[in-house]
């Protein structure tokens, strides 16, 4: 047994110098005494050192002449010793592959004369490659011009030989001792737990995994960010954590529970004239049953026709007739703020307080899916309401809400919405992709918008959207949004991603 040699070498000699030289002076293989000396390093028995050569093995074709003879000399041999042989019939007394190398290399090594017949030019030959090659196998080194001449004809391959150098380790004795890894209930009415050494408990070892339910990425990630950005020691899952960042800046949350809206509330209450494009069914999903609401504020709806008919409140409106069935037709939510909006003419109804309101949750866009847009994905969306707010507002708000999703280098674009003006986007310098990202919109909503509404005219509201996805797909390191979600997802993507903490200084 290669452990008791190797236990038993030690107890007398200070060092295995070379494990390879132990194994074949032993008569193991190899690779048992390897095992042996990894299972014995493990427990510290003993100390291994990694060492490294590079040696020579024979190929398929080199261990075929070790054991056959070289090809020249078989040619040779088959050569009859006095007169000569015709070149057809040698050829049928070997295998094709040896008669080829065999006519060039005996040809070159002048032992043979090659005519239609072929005859012995040498009494006797020496079987030189044949002997090089037996000794490559005892491993045994050889000159640099036997090396090189076996390596040319591809007969030899370098392979680097690893093997260990052996010592004592602080825990060696001579034979490994059986250690117990239970106490069982014979061990106790025995008495022998006394004597018995136990297995000590490994705990940085990993338990199996854990056959349970997973998160999905998307509630994943912004765990991972948050509990590391707000030390937050438990959590949910993302909306519940946005939801803290969110009540933690004082914003109240929007019911969001209407995926269908008409498109009076998506479109038009927001100045978005009808024939804008994103009106179009090839943006936007419409419902054919029942494509039309029921019911609008009939007061609000007469202002808002107005405004984009003819403006006022300062505004020349869009100048044309605006048309009450296409403000009926019922459509999926495009955009949350289409909430908004209704939670701003609830809010202008009562008396004037300052609100900050927030929503997250799901928007549908009838857009051709590809890599990085799906026909629905998830909205995050806030806004502050109150009298004198500005731009500097805004990009104050955002510095503090992004700050706390780790996103904390921020620049503007300017952009336009129908809806807002001034319009930016924002872009997040990403750390891992050491690039701007573009990661939500925002603006100021206008005054068509909330004038109509009854609002003062000192209330300003501020507002920014973004997508769940994106920031998402960044920190993960997802390119296609098919990955992240629907039905194409690979189930096991959800088991195997870490808590994300990209983004995070
Ligand atoms: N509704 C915008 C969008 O869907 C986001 C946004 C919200 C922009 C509020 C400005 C203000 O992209």
């Amino acid at each position: 047994m290669a452990e008791k040699a190797i236990l038993g070498y030690l107890a007398t000699s200070e060092e295995i110098p070379d494990s390879g030289q132990f194994a074949s002076l032993h008569g193991f293989q190899h690779n048992d005494v390897v095992n042996v000396i990894k299972s014995l390093h493990g427990f510290r028995y003993i100390d291994a050192q990694d060492i490294k050569r590079e040696s020579w093995v024979l190929t398929d074709e080199g261990k075929k002449y070790a054991a056959d003879g070289s090809p020249e000399v078989q040619l040779f041999l088959a050569v009859p010793q006095e007169g000569s042989i015709s070149k057809d019939e040698l050829q049928k007394k070997l295998e094709p592959s040896v008669f080829k190398i065999g006519c060039s290399q005996a040809g070159k090594n002048k032992w043979v004369d090659m005519g239609k017949q072929v005859s012995r030019k040498v009494q006797h030959v020496e079987d030189k490659v044949k002997d090089l090659l037996i000794r490559i196998q005892k491993g045994e080194a050889l000159g640099k011009d036997d090396i090189n001449s076996l390596k040319a004809r591809k007969l030899i391959v370098a392979q680097t030989w690893k093997g260990y150098s052996v010592k004592k380790g602080p825990n060696y004795a001579p034979t490994r001792k059986k250690v117990a890894t239970d106490l069982t209930r014979e061990n106790l009415q025995r008495g022998d737990w006394k004597e018995l050494e136990f297995k000590e408990y490994n705990f940085n070892a990993k338990g199996p995994p854990a056959e349970a339910g997973h998160l999905h990425p998307l509630l994943k990630a912004s765990i991972g960010h948050y509990i590391y950005q707000l030390r937050l020691a438990y959590g949910k899952y993302v909306k519940q954590q946005l939801k803290n960042i969110f009540l933690q800046l004082g914003f109240e949350e929007m019911p969001t529970n209407n995926f269908v809206e008409s498109s009076f509330w998506n479109f038009d209450a927001l100045f978005q004239p009808q024939q804008h494009p994103a009106r179009d069914s090839h943006d936007t999903f419409f419902l054919e049953v029942p494509s039309t609401t029921r019911e609008l504020p009939e007061d609000y709806v007469k202002l808002v026709k107005r405004v984009h008919e003819s403006g006022g409140y300062g505004s020349r409106g869009y100048m044309y007739d605006w048309k009450r069935e296409e403000a009926n037709k019922n459509l999926l939510r495009t955009h949350t703020t289409a909430v908004s909006t209704r939670m701003l003419y609830a809010l202008a109804k009562q008396p004037f307080t300052p609100k900050r309101y927030f929503s997250i949750d799901r928007v549908f866009r009838n857009e051709s899916v590809d890599r990085t847009h799906l026909a629905e994905f998830h909205q995050i969306e806030g806004l502050v309401c109150d009298k004198g707010l500005t731009l500097g507002d805004l990009i104050g708000v955002l510095n503090d809400f992004f700050s706390r999703l780790g996103m904390s280098k921020l620049r503007f674009k300017p952009a336009y919405n129908p809806y807002t003006e001034p319009s930016m986007e924002i872009f997040s310098y990403h750390e891992g992709l050491k690039k701007w990202v573009e990661i939500g919109n925002s603006g100021m909503f206008r005054p068509e918008m909330l004038l109509p509404m009854g609002f003062p005219e000192d209330v300003r509201v501020i507002a920014w959207g973004l997508s769940l996805e994106r920031p998402t797909m960044i920190l993960y390191g997802v390119d296609n949004i098919r990955d992240l979600f629907g039905h194409k997802v690979d189930l096991s993507l959800m088991k195997r991603n870490p808590i994300c903490r990209l983004g995070i200084d």
